[in-house]
């Protein structure tokens, strides 16, 4: 979910819509805005994208502050009444809450028994709460702040008193929030991007902190009422960058952007003398561990199994790659001297962030590779390594785990190098090569979308198919598929598909099968006959020099090693054009967001 806030004297309305359009990517179910003028608090809510909130709301509200909230649902189904802002019963109060409150029953039942709900959420015991304390004779912030002390979970929460046209409260903890800094307003966001309409400036939120944003003033608390002094920063974005341009999708603006990501990544990694480079703090760190854990979700983790091979194959070190969500409650027999390494986008992702944490506890090292500078995990971990990919908006990840594979081989060869190994390749070379080889294949769309018509028309499901780093690269075609075309797509191992998910190919079902490797070129060959004797259409994507006549698609040569960047961006633009052809939302597929900061 996504919040924000705006207090001054501009058009509220206007900058809250704005805002919560920037902050789509965050869910989409629903969304609403709330405003506090002269008669109240006016509340608008609806179903649906922004687009359908702009339809409901007033052009006539006339506010100078306002908090509104896009809804990725955790707690109730996505309606009108289970969207936000909610109110308590006298509607003092209003409030938006991006988070999970875990013992939301107990407090109900302890609090609020005699309370009417008017939904089904979690954040409605919030606001009903303080309330509840408010009429027991507690001040507004008094009461915020003894409902925190009682609640157990994630929250970044915006809250309006009608009895105050002045305050925003504002409450951290957990879910990221940040307060923006304006002459004569100040704003509330999720992220900067939501209000660099109107400020670039900046004030990061620690957890467990509440803020009292007026329009000339931001006091941040501790939950014990100390008063925290923090200076703003400059958000280093870029508005052009998060603007679709002439491009019909995020998604193919994004995919075309990779050649130009790689070429980044080389520069903000070289030094003046032209070789690559890492902080040294980073390499000490690879060299005090004796195995790197590598800790991911999502698109993000099959980046993390291509590290996986990088660091084992180049650096020699051993890794254990987890998904995130199992990682903190499951954790397996850590290793002596282990080192964390957060790969995520966003930098938000709470299922990541919930290990940082106990890892932190537990005293381990961290790095996070991550798309967004100031990001949580960013400022939780002890290092960062920047993706420099740009910002990412649609939901489906294209360009950043093209940028988490460049990344994870500039740090697995960089620290290899400075460990005295000698390598068999040059990286920046071929860093290059395979940016030529990804602009070639973003450059035959017309291929590709022929591709996605001949295989995926009408198909109800789909395989993908590799060995070694092709399987990886498989599992994330497959999920790009899935994610925004509904076909139901599974990665596998060439191998293992006959030991049991065989049973599901029928007269026709496509196989994608990428053979880039030499080494199992031919055995991935045989399972993809095993699967055409069983009636599979096959679409065999190879890389050049150990192509075969009947190959759908060639790829242009690079370094093995540098294949997954390569064999990816097919994937990629086939998911896309299937889900063009069946009129799916490209950017904004259903029941997902792209950042979600609940566990
Ligand atoms: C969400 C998105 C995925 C993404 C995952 C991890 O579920 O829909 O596309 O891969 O989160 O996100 P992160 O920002 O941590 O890489």
């Amino acid at each position: 979910c996504g919040i924000v806030g705006y207090i001054g004297e501009a058009d509220v309305k206007e900058i809250l819509l704005n805002g919560l359009e920037k902050l789509e990517y965050r869910g989409y179910d629903s969304a609403g805005i709330a405003v506090l003028n002269k008669e109240g608090v006016v509340v608008f809510k609806e179903k649906g994208r922004i687009a359908d909130l702009r339809d409901v709301v007033d052009e006539e509200v006339d506010a100078k502050l306002g908090i509104g909230h896009t809804r990725w649902a955790t707690h109730g189904v996505p309606n009108q009444l289970n969207a936000h802002p909610h109110q308590s019963t006298t509607k003092r109060f209003t409030l938006v809450h991006n988070g999970v409150i875990e013992n939301y029953h107990l407090m109900k039942k302890a609090y609020l028994s005699n309370v009417e709900m008017a939904s089904d959420t979690d954040t409605e015991v919030i606001v009903q709460l303080i309330e509840k304390f408010s009429q027991d004779g507690l001040s507004t912030v008094d009461a915020l702040r003894k409902t925190l002390h009682l609640i157990h979970g994630s929250y970044a929460l915006a809250l309006l008193d009608k009895e105050d046209k002045n305050t925003i409260y504002v409450a951290k903890n957990k879910s990221p929030l940040l307060v923006g800094i304006g002459d004569g307003f100040n704003v509330v966001a999720s992220d900067a991007m939501a209000m660099l309409q109107v400020t670039e400036q900046y004030v990061e939120l620690h957890d467990q902190e509440i803020v009292i944003v007026q329009k000339d003033s931001v006091e941040i608390q501790k939950l014990d009422g100390t008063k925290v002094k923090r200076a703003s920063y400059k958000a280093e974005l870029d508005m052009s960058d998060i603007e679709k341009g002439t491009y019909p999708h995020y998604m193919l603006k994004e995919m075309d952007e990779q050649p130009a990501v790689i070429r980044k990544i080389i520069q903000a990694y070289q030094n003046e003398q032209g070789e690559l480079t890492i902080d040294q703090a980073i390499l000490d760190a690879f060299h005090d561990a004796d195995r790197l854990y590598i800790i991911a979700a999502g698109t993000s983790y099959h980046g993390g199994l291509i590290g996986k091979e990088y660091f084992e194959k180049i650096a020699g070190i051993p890794v254990e790659v987890h998904i995130s969500s199992e990682f903190g409650y499951n954790m397996p027999l850590l290793s002596e001297k282990p080192l964390f390494m957060f790969l995520t986008q966003s930098g938000e992702t709470a299922d990541s962030r919930q290990v940082l944490v106990k890892i932190k506890e537990k005293g381990y090292p961290t790095i996070t590779m991550t798309n967004v500078p100031g990001s949580t995990l960013s400022r939780e971990a002890d290092h960062t390594l920047l993706l420099h990919a740009g910002p990412e908006i649609a939901v489906a990840s294209t360009k950043a785990y093209v940028a988490q594979v460049a990344v994870l081989m500039v740090s697995a060869s960089v620290y290899a190098q400075s460990q005295g190994k000698t390598l068999d390749f040059d990286v920046v070379k071929e860093l290059g090569i395979a940016a030529n080889a990804v602009q070639a294949i973003v450059d035959s769309k017309e291929e590709m979308e022929q591709i996605a018509t001949e295989f995926l028309a009408t198909t109800r499901n789909a395989f993908f198919i590799g060995r070694n780093v092709d399987f990886y690269v498989s599992l994330e075609g497959a999920l790009k598929l899935k994610e925004i075309s509904y076909i139901q797509a599974e990665g596998f191992a060439g191998g293992e598909l006959k030991h049991g998910t065989i049973a599901l190919i029928e007269d026709g079902t496509p196989i994608f099968a990428l053979a880039t490797q030499q080494a199992v070129s031919l055995n991935i060959r045989g399972n993809v006959k095993e699967v055409v004797a069983r009636g599979a259409n096959p679409c065999i994507i190879a890389m050049e020099g150990h192509e075969e006549e009947g190959d759908r698609f060639v790829l242009p040569k690079v370094h093995e090693l540098f294949a997954p960047l390569v064999a990816v961006i097919p994937l990629q633009l086939i998911s896309y054009y299937a889900a063009l052809h069946r009129d799916c939302d490209v950017d904004k597929p259903r029941n997902l967001a792209k950042s979600v900061t609940v566990e």
